[in-house]
């Protein structure tokens, strides 16, 4: 069973975190070796994961002695990784349901450190060699991390799913960070439309996903299972919810796998 990288990326309130953590967990009942990498500089991927929220509060970020920052022609300073992963996950990461496992990427400022989204990206590159055979990235909200993180040595994304709301805002963050993408060489690119309301909300955000030459392959409805349990600290996955946005992001899950599946064929 090979490996894949999800990285899910949008503009700020859209759902990368709702739609990070029900990937990892789907795949995880599916019987894969989650890790999930919360590149939030205020990490809450655990909480949507099932993660109690002292325990997700009391985390401490991972100190900067894991890396080195080195010049590479061409590159820049980038971060490496000096200490076995097996041990950083050992130390930081926390355990959420269905054989997730939890690294918020959040790294303690240090001068001789490249930016955070540089060890973040290698953290959903590198981790993927090691006993996790799916890896989903929550990418900082915006344009920045993308355009910082994405391609070149350390691409943390097989495949880059692309999370907007019918805001026109966030529509147009999406299309940046496919232009971003797509300069980079992200493998694949996908679109979700999530937090619909109408056929219309749909038709807007599947145009433009059109127009940047991306598949939208998920039309997740707004829905008040994804609020409350938002609002409970909770995770929409636990409780045994059965729910229109859960469905749907199953089915995404679903299709995501059915393509990794056809690309390794
Ligand atoms: N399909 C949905 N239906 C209802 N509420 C949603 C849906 N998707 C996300 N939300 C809510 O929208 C807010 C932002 O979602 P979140 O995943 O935190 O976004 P992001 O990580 O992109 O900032 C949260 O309160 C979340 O519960
Ligand atoms: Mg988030």
């Amino acid at each position: 069973m090979g490996t894949l990288r999800i990285t899910v990326a949008g503009k700020g309130g859209v759902g990368k975190t709702v739609v990070s953590a029900s990937l990892a967990r789907f795949f995880g009942r599916q019987g894969h070796n989650v890790l999930a990498v919360d590149g939030d500089s205020n990490p809450v991927l655990g909480v949507s994961l099932g993660v109690p929220l002292a325990q997700v509060a009391e985390r401490e970020p991972i100190p900067t002695d894991f890396w080195v920052a080195v010049e590479k022609i061409g590159v820049g300073r980038v971060a490496i990784l000096t200490d076995d992963p097996e041990i950083l996950t050992e130390r930081h990461a926390l355990q959420a349901p269905d054989n997730v496992t939890l690294l918020a990427a959040r790294v303690e400022a240090n001068e001789g450190c490249t930016p955070a989204a540089q060890v973040r990206s290698m953290l959903g590159n590198m981790l993927g060699r090691h006993g996790f055979d799916r890896v989903i990235t929550d990418f900082e909200a915006g344009i920045d991390e993308p355009a910082t993180a994405l391609g070149g040595f350390f691409n943390p994304a097989d495949v880059l799913v692309v999370v907007t709301t019918p805001n026109p805002i966030a529509i147009q963050t999406a299309r940046k960070i496919i232009r971003i993408a797509r300069e980079a060489e992200v493998p694949s690119i996908v679109g979700v439309a999530n937090q619909l309301t109408s056929g219309r909300d749909e038709f807007e955000i599947c145009r433009g996903f059109e127009r940047a030459g991306v598949e939208c392959v998920a039309r997740v409805p707004l829905d008040e299972t994804i609020a409350h349990a938002d609002a409970a600290g909770a995770s929409p996955l636990d409780g045994g919810h059965s729910s229109p946005a859960l469905d749907a992001l199953l089915a995404l899950a679903q299709r995501l796998e059915r393509d990794a599946a056809v690309s390794a064929a």
